[in-house]
């Protein structure tokens, strides 16, 4: 008799807990006005801990669906499904891509979220990963390899406090950035997405970015209203996948994974990162979306890492199983928010069920809120919904265009300059050769304006040629050849050639030859029969294969994907500033060679860390 009476006292005793510290509710309550969350003045985790309590299972729900605006069927739906987070994939812009088009665009669904019964404010995320490159005239700096190659983590720790203020700017307050991928094999597209082969570089830029994204290395400095979220992305070991293909299989050894792929995660979570973005991409066979270990054991664990875990786009489609069972496996391996982006009505339903049959615990599905509330809060967002804000003319404007301008010329990498070709002469006659060295979409990349990039004149920016016009000056005359053909005349005592990649993003940028174009290669050696020196300049998400050109050009510069500032590129060609820049990657002579580490120095064609200076 006695037992059962403690059996009882103890079911009791847990109900009390659970409805006081909120967990396991389903049903709305309505809060009292002087309820704790709504106490600017108590903490962060004490208040999302308190809104919990008052949530219905079906806003739960709602907080934990991320949809892509363009698949609203209606702005309703925001209220109407409870939708905790918005975003822009690459290209999803408001009709007019203005400054004013997003600011009033990201405002708008703000307030259908504030017409919701508990008034939970809307997180909105964006791909500012080189600035806010969706954005029409917004500042484009240097892909991450440029900044790699710079080494210099004060620079980009101002890159991304310029980047956070034109996100701010538009009303958005959230970046998936950066990218502290650190690729191992270059025929992978997002090669460019990473600082460098070496982890150590890309854990301190990484950390740096993350400070100016978030004002500081405190989670406090989010409160400002110039700071956004960042996101460490893609946990994890994305860049290690065999052959480099994208969203493969990292066939990798526990100390791989602890020594390469771990290591900017523990600086990024030490920097106080807000939110994490999972990879696609497998480890030894298990889909990351997939591996609850180290998601919950090594990531929350054991580094501490307590804020919002977000899905990639629609990374939960790719694994086995219908909907529900992929909805299960994700939820219960620790994602706290889901990258729908479209079919959120089915996520909303696929999750009531799942939870009403307990295949995913109420325990996990209030974990998740949680961290989601969590990150609100810190945002500042609930006491104000517009508080990330900044004045529409700091987009594209000349102080960040500088900074930009800046971290080009730090980011060139001088291969080869023999017979000191470079820096180029005032005064003397200079050929520009080859259409990259006129266009702003190649400089620039994948990830800008639109989510592949394209060539041609895309944005406001300088090309090379532009920029040599202005920094050699009216004493030097410079004469651009498109194209040329063997018949052509040039009249110039030297030659600039511009030849490399044109814009990918993702799995569209994966490369199995890493050659460069046939009419590329002609050009140079086209170039090259004129008997007037060559300067070869490469842009590039990575290094290529150069071979076949190399002995046709006197000196090469690899300059990567600048962005829209070309001037930078002309600053050290004409000689104003030396180049500093140093190889973020061993620079392969062969595809058989990959992947390359950083310890191969005999087989590179030019090792890590390689790089010249007038
Ligand atoms: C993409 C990328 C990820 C990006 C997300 C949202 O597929 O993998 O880096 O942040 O979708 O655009």
């Amino acid at each position: 008799m006695k037992k059962i009476f403690y059996v009882f006292l103890l079911v009791f005793m847990v109900f009390l807990v659970a409805s006081c510290v909120g967990v396991g509710s389903t049903e709305e309550k309505a809060p009292p006005s002087d309820a704790l969350y709504k106490d600017i003045s108590a903490s962060p985790e004490d208040r999302a801990r308190d809104l919990l309590q008052y949530m219905s299972l079906e806003e739960k729900i709602g907080q934990m669906a991320m949809v892509d605006r363009q698949f609203l069927a209606s702005e309703a739906d925001i209220a109407e499904y409870k939708l905790g987070a918005l975003l822009s994939g690459g290209g999803s812009a408001p009709y007019r891509n203005t400054v004013e088009a997003w600011r009033s665009m990201v405002e708008g669904y703000q307030k259908k979220a504030l017409s919701t019964r508990l008034g939970i404010p809307l997180l909105y995320g964006i791909d500012a990963v080189h600035g806010h490159n969706n954005v029409y005239g917004a500042t484009i700096f240097p892909h991450n390899i440029g900044l790699g190659a710079t080494r210099d983590a004060e620079l980009v720790e101002r890159i991304e406090r310029a980047t956070a203020l034109e996100v701010a700017a538009t009303g958005i307050h959230w970046t998936f950035a950066p990218c502290v991928t650190v690729p191992q094999d270059e025929r992978w597209g997002r090669t460019y997405e990473g600082f460098s082969e070496d982890p150590a570089v890309v854990a301190e830029l990484g950390a740096a970015a993350i400070r100016g994204f978030q004002g500081g290395s405190d989670i406090s400095s989010l409160g400002r209203p110039d700071t956004i979220l960042a996101t460490a992305k893609h946990f994890v070991a994305d860049g290690g996948t065999e052959g480099g293909v994208d969203r493969g299989d990292a066939k990798i050894t526990e100390e791989e994974l602890q020594n390469i792929h771990l290591v900017p995660y523990v600086d990024a979570v030490k920097n106080s990162v807000a939110t994490i973005m999972v990879s696609f991409s497998s480890i030894n066979g298990v889909k990351m979306h997939s591996n609850k270990h180290l998601i919950m054991d090594v990531l929350r664990a054991k580094l501490g890492f307590d804020g919002l875990l977000v899905s990639d786009w629609a990374a939960h489609t790719e694994l086995k199983g219908s909907l529900a069972q992929q909805l299960e496996t994700v939820i219960n391996a620790g994602l706290d928010m889901i990258m729908i982006p479209d079919s959120y009505k089915d996520f909303y339903s696929t999750m009531l069920k799942l939870v009403e049959e307990k295949k995913i615990p109420m325990s996990r599905i209030d974990d998740a809120v949680y961290h989601i509330l969590l990150t609100k809060f810190r945002l500042g967002l609930f006491d104000n919904p517009f508080v990330v804000s900044a004045p529409a003319d700091v987009v594209g404007s000349a102080e960040h265009r500088a900074i930009a301008r800046e971290a080009v010329r730090k980011s060139l990498v001088v291969l080869k300059n023999d017979k000191s070709v470079l820096p180029l002469k005032r005064g003397a006659k200079i050929a520009v050769i080859g259409s990259k060295a006129n266009d702003i979409g190649i400089q620039c990349g994948g990830w800008t304006i639109s989510w592949q990039g394209k060539s041609g004149n895309i944005t406001k920016g300088t090309t090379i040629l532009e920029g040599l016009r202005e920094v050699a000056g009216d004493s030097t005359e410079i004469v651009y050849h498109k194209n040329l053909s063997p018949s052509d005349e040039i009249d110039a005592d030297v030659a600039v050639v511009v030849v490399g990649e044109n814009p990918y993003a993702e799995m569209k940028g994966d490369n199995r030859s890493l050659k460069l174009s046939a009419t590329d290669v002609r050009l140079v050696k086209t170039a090259a029969e004129k008997n007037i020196p060559v300067a070869l300049i490469i842009l590039s998400g990575r290094p290529i294969l150069i071979n076949e050109v190399l002995d046709y050009a006197d000196a090469v510069v690899a300059a990567w994907l600048p962005g829209t500032e070309g001037a930078g590129v002309a600053d050290v060609l004409m000689g104003d500033f030396k180049p500093v820049g140093k190889l973020p990657f061993a620079w392969p002579r062969s595809v058989s060679d990959l992947p390359l580490k950083i310890e191969d120095e005999g087989k590179a064609l030019f090792p890590y860390n390689y790089g010249l200076t007038f």
